[in-house]
């Protein structure tokens, strides 16, 4: 059903731009505060914020401040904070077993919150490279990222979220068969209503260089994610992922990076119509950052307008450093 275009000037398309009114009248997308996942980082220590360097603006937070954090978020009506933690080299361990201490600081940081800002949902992380001392997601066993084994630790990592108090999980280390395992756990645990948001079509990225900064993971990592991560070449691959988890219980699905996947985004919208989010990840923070602060965009402009973007390829939601900026230039 395409919609008659009359021919000059019957039809005149910029008639419709002339004043800010008719510009929102016939806006087809809209980015509002509810769409907005904040990911923080959580460190040891108290009454501290340390700055990431090649995240201009983000900062590590100590436990007290991430719920300082979280108040100020929910405040802002953005309904969701995704935890990542830094671990120190003390942390990490071939066998990665802080990733189910519940005591460790993502659970530690989930009570607080779930404590004292109830209203904020959490959202937690499942992967082992903030706990491994090779900076991988999953075991590594004679130079291969081993995924059964993996997926066992997954399990226990997760309940160990779960138990926390979490309302949201995130795996996202890319092991085939982890959602369906950490659903059965799940239920069988009488964790019935925690949401798995599957990072389903997670692309081995240059763009996360500032995030393994951020949790410490740069200097551990040895060689590279391309035997779990996906190839940049491939988007038919990404659709059978969504599907597939999706199909093991994923009741939300992620696209990772976000704006040089945006074909994906769409594809996955169109074909699934499942609740679908894009993570703009560290680095395109980061290239929006550096770029504005050198005077050479308009930095309010460019996120306002690459988050956008996001809705405008059928996402619903979108995870981003910039939620707070993003939710105050909303409210202003
Ligand atoms: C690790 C994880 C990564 C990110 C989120 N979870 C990095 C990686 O896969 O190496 C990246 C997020 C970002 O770059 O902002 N499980």
């Amino acid at each position: 059903m395409r919609p008659t275009i009359g021919p000059f000037p019957v039809t005149r398309l910029r008639r419709t731009r002339r004043t800010p009114g008719l510009r929102a009248l016939v806006a087809e997308n809209t980015l509002s505060v509810g769409d907005l996942i904040w990911p923080v980082f959580v460190r040891s220590g108290d009454n501290i914020e340390e700055p990431i360097p090649s995240m201009p603006g983000v900062v590590r937070r100590s436990v007290d401040r991430v719920v300082e954090a979280a108040r100020e978020a929910a405040d802002l009506g953005i309904p969701a904070i995704c935890l990542f933690p830094y671990t120190d080299a003390a942390g990490r361990t071939a066998d990665c077993a802080e990733a189910w201490n519940p005591d460790n600081l993502s659970n530690r940081a989930t009570r607080a919150i779930k404590s004292a800002v109830p209203q904020i949902a959490v959202m937690t992380d499942v992967a082992l490279d903030p706990y491994s001392d090779t900076g991988h997601d999953g075991f590594v066993r004679n130079g291969d990222i081993v995924n059964d084994e993996t997926v066992e630790a997954l399990v226990k990592q997760a309940l160990a979220q779960a138990e926390a108090g979490v309302d949201i999980i995130g795996p996202s280390d890319m092991m085939d068969g982890r959602i369906g395992a950490i659903r059965t756990a799940l239920e069988d645990a009488g964790h019935n209503d925690i949401v798995l948001l599957s990072y389903a079509a997670k692309y081995a990225s240059a763009f996360y260089g500032p995030f393994r900064d951020a949790v410490g993971a740069s200097g551990a990592l040895k060689g590279d994610k391309r035997t779990y991560q996906m190839d940049a070449a491939n988007a038919d691959e990404a659709m059978r992922l969504i599907e597939r988890d999706l199909s093991e219980g994923a009741d939300m699905v992620m696209v990772k990076p976000g704006m040089p996947y945006l074909d994906i985004c769409r594809r996955a919208k169109d074909m699934f119509g499942a609740p679908t989010l894009a993570y703009q990840v560290s680095g395109e923070y980061a290239m929006i950052m550096a770029a504005a602060q050198n005077g050479w965009i308009d930095g309010d402009r460019a996120m306002a307008e690459s988050l956008m973007a996001f809705k405008r390829a059928g996402c619903d939601g979108i995870l981003t450093y910039f939620a707070p900026a993003m939710a105050r230039l909303l409210s202003a």
